[in-house]
């Protein structure tokens, strides 16, 4: 085996965990951030229910941005994306 080829997958190996842990910590945020302003109105029932609105990804995060400029929540775009990869994760599971 070549020494770029250890190179690589030392690289890879060391790298997974951490992704993994950021991607992790980002759902956990976007968790938060749903139970603490979301759910005073509907219960996450309301993402599974048969005649649900939100059709696509697109639509979930309209949806997201409707709701926090209702609640006047300061959200970053960061914020946002997470909770939409938590709704999709959780709920949704589209692919786009
Ligand atoms: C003031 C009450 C209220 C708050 C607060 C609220 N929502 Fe909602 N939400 C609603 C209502 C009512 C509906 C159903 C609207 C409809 O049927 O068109 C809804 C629907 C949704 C849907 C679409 C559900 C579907 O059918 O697919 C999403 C996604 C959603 N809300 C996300 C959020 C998020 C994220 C937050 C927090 C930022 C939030 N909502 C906060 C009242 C609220």
């Amino acid at each position: 085996m070549r020494a770029t080829h250890l190179l690589l997958i030392s690289v890879c190996v060391c790298l997974t965990p951490s992704l993994l842990l950021a991607q992790e910590a980002n759902h956990l945020r976007g968790m938060n951030l749903y139970e603490n302003h979301c759910t005073k109105c509907h219960e996450s029932r309301v993402h599974i229910r048969d005649d649900r609105k939100a059709k696509s990804l697109q639509e979930i995060r309209a949806y997201i941005q409707r709701w926090i400029n209702v609640e006047q929540l300061d959200w970053t775009e960061s914020e946002i994306d997470d909770v939409l990869q938590y709704l999709n994760t959780e709920y949704y599971k589209y692919s786009k």
